[in-house]
């Protein structure tokens, strides 16, 4: 059986460390694509210098030509700019969305059959303007978020705790912005809710509230350590466990900002929801119950990826 081919649109921090997690776990071959000269043949080049070392078989090709991502089976979309201190993901949006026009159309033409992971911020507003532009089916074309929100949130417990990241499950619903919302009652440890465990006096109330607000500012945090880009490694390895699931046809269930067709009462939408990702692409869009807090946190969310979808069907009226 030949190799599966892995696109991975923009070559910079997320797009090499991407390039580097789908070798390793080999995969399939991986062209990365940048219009940047140079960077994506430079990576490419010492990346597959790599593969000797740590035994693994995989092409690895750089290029500026949306020519060469033909027929890949997954495409990664990073391209576009990063945050710097101070900056909200939000403001990203207008040159974002010109870059996310650019890809759409690359996407179209060579690889219209791929399943395609977004990364590029504002999230729920560029994997939504890329569907589109693309024009590929709603459920092969889904956003990064999720997984990454809640990895943060499930760190961040399993320290307080002082167990194992293994045995804490947590999810986190709505955009991913600060309005994200950290689902407590549905995350656990080793299947014991977390209202549990503060019954049970693992830690307060208020130092649980400490955590989630750390979840919500999870990205700002590392932006202000770093000064000069967003982070890369945890969101790589977030895209590479969804990109694995479809591969693998493994039907995760993971939060993903898919397109709402209804669901969650919300239409023509990407939000961060729990998704089955299989070989299908996008299977299955779970609807949890929400008590009233958490749909006002939902809906306070969606109201601002609303607000950011309309930005960008005033910048780029075809959208509308
Ligand atoms: N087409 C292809 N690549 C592009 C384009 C374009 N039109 N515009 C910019 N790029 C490339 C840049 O040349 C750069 O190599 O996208 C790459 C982005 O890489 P970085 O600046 O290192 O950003 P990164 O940290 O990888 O984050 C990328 O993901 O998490 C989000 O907010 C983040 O939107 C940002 C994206």
């Amino acid at each position: 059986m030949a190799r599966n081919k892995i696109a991975l649109i923009g070559a910079g921090q997320i797009g090499g460390t991407l390039a580097h997690l789908a070798g390793l776990k080999e995969l399939g071959d991986i062209v990365l694509f940048d219009i940047a000269e140079g960077t994506p043949q430079g990576k490419a080049l010492d990346l597959v210098e790599s593969s000797p070392v740590d035994g693994f078989d995989a092409k690895l090709a750089g290029t500026n030509t949306y020519e060469e991502i033909e027929g890949a089976d997954v495409v990664i979309v990073t391209a576009g700019v990063p945050r710097k201190p101070g900056m909200s993901r939000d403001d990203l949006l207008e040159i974002n969305l010109k870059v996310m026009e650019q890809v759409g159309a690359g996407i179209k033409k060579y690889a219209p059959n791929a399943f395609v992971i977004c990364i590029t911020n504002p999230l729920d507003a560029m994997v939504w303007a890329l569907q589109k532009f693309s024009g590929l089916p709603a459920n092969k074309v889904v956003g990064m978020a999720g997984v990454l929100d809640s990895a943060r949130f499930r760190y961040f417990l399993a320290e307080e705790f002082n167990v194992s990241v293994e045995d804490v499950t947590a999810f986190v619903m709505g955009g991913h912005g600060d309005t994200m919302v950290p689902m407590v009652r549905y995350s656990t440890v080793a299947g014991i809710p977390l209202p549990d465990l503060v019954k049970m006096g693992w830690c307060t109330a208020e130092r649980l509230e400490e955590i989630v607000q750390r979840t919500r500012d999870g990205g700002a945090e590392v932006v202000g350590l770093l000064k000069t880009g967003s982070a890369f490694y945890a969101p790589a390895a977030s895209a590479i466990q969804m990109a694995e699931s479809y591969l693998k046809d493994k039907k995760r269930l993971l939060p993903c900002a898919a397109h709402l067709e209804g669901q969650y009462g919300i239409k023509d939408m990407y939000v961060g929801v729990p998704c089955v990702i299989g070989a299908d692409g996008i299977e299955r869009v779970v609807e949890i119950e929400l008590n009233n807090d958490e749909k006002t946190m939902f809906d306070n969310s969606v109201n601002s990826v609303e607000g950011l979808v309309d930005a960008c069907k005033k910048i780029q009226p075809a959208l509308a």
